[in-house]
């Protein structure tokens, strides 16, 4: 059993972890266990930011976006010299095991100093993005989905009253599932994702056609990695002389309040992290199987693509007529 671990937040910051610290902090406690924190993700490790938390420390944050413990992309633990220093930290400060809170690339740095140095680590997944093999959910993803859906219903009045067309751009540099999940819910009349290749032609077709019927605006969301939205909102004004306006989310998404579902699945994570660290297992992320909690090795998340549901993809379709 370990007696003393350590938990750090790292990459890009999602609504829920702060629940995940507090629920990694009071299960360790309820098993006598000690929790240090390190701030700003590995840069924190290799520089000995550390504090220790107790239970009172993660009082009153379950409802707070962002991270307490701060977070940054570290450079330097991608190097081996930065490894060595950040489990020279851990050693000094007594550490036996390490709770990763993050996405892909925070969670491949765990991995690393399992292989290398064989310390004990465990993953919660913590991204907006969703993009996490191993999980149906991470940390965040619901929280930025309802951001973007709010900006969606709102722009959707608006482009009602001027019959206008909106281009609405949500994050996900690699994938599509905050688009699709928001543009399913808003009622997107086109949803753009890197995933599935489309024809920028065809939608300004059917956005001609819809026209015709009297539908005389209509909201596409596209994925960041898919395309930018000002480059579709010209291409549709030369193409069909619709009047179109861009609009590109960005960071707001990532920030408020978690929803009661980022909450409880922080909550139900960071516990089970921490009891399955502290009773010996390792180099594992925990997650979720529909309403059932799961724990895979890292080893296969990594290896492994999420890939977006095809029958949402068919249903945007359907729905989008
Ligand atoms: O991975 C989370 C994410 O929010 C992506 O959706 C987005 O592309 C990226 O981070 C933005 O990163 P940064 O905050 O460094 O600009």
């Amino acid at each position: 059993m370990l007696k003393r671990i350590g938990v750090l937040t790292s990459g890009g910051d999602s609504p829920g972890m702060n629940a995940a610290i507090r629920a990694v902090v009071r299960a360790a406690i309820g098993r006598g266990s000690e929790v240090v924190g390190f701030y700003h993700g590995y840069e924190g490790l290799i520089g000995n930011e550390s504090v220790v938390l107790e239970s009172k420390s993660v009082g009153g944050i379950i409802s707070r976006g962002g991270t307490m413990l701060r977070t940054a992309r570290s450079k330097e633990f991608m190097t081996e010299e930065g490894r060595d220093r950040a489990v020279a930290t851990l050693s000094k400060e007594g550490v036996e095991g390490l709770v990763v809170i993050g996405g892909d690339g925070s969670l491949t740095g765990a991995l690393k100093l399992f292989e290398e140095f064989g310390f004990p680590v465990m993953g919660v997944p913590g991204s907006i993005d969703n993009d996490i093999s191993g999980t149906d959910y991470s940390i965040g993803f619901d929280t930025a989905v309802n951001a973007a859906l709010e900006a969606i219903d709102r722009v959707r009045d608006t482009a009602y009253s001027h019959e206008r067309i909106f281009v609405i751009e949500v994050m996900g540099r690699r994938n599509g599932f905050i688009a699709l999940e928001a543009g399913l819910a808003g009622g997107a009349e086109a949803i753009l994702i890197p995933e599935v290749p489309y024809s920028l032609v065809e939608t300004c077709q059917e956005m001609k056609s819809a026209a015709t019927r009297g539908k005389k605006s209509s909201i596409i969301v596209v994925a960041e990695g898919a395309a930018r939205a000002m480059d579709i909102k010209e291409f549709i004004e030369k193409n069909t002389g619709f009047e179109a306006r861009q609009m590109v989310l960005g960071h707001m998404q990532r920030g408020g309040s978690p929803t009661a579902f980022d909450r409880v699945l922080a909550l139900r994570l960071g516990a089970l992290a921490a009891n399955r660290l502290i009773s010996g297992f390792s180099a594992e992320m925990v997650g979720v199987d529909g309403t059932k909690l799961v724990s895979h090795p890292l080893s296969y998340v990594l290896s492994t693509e999420r890939v977006v549901d095809p029958e949402k993809l068919l249903l945007a379709g359907v729905m989008a007529l």
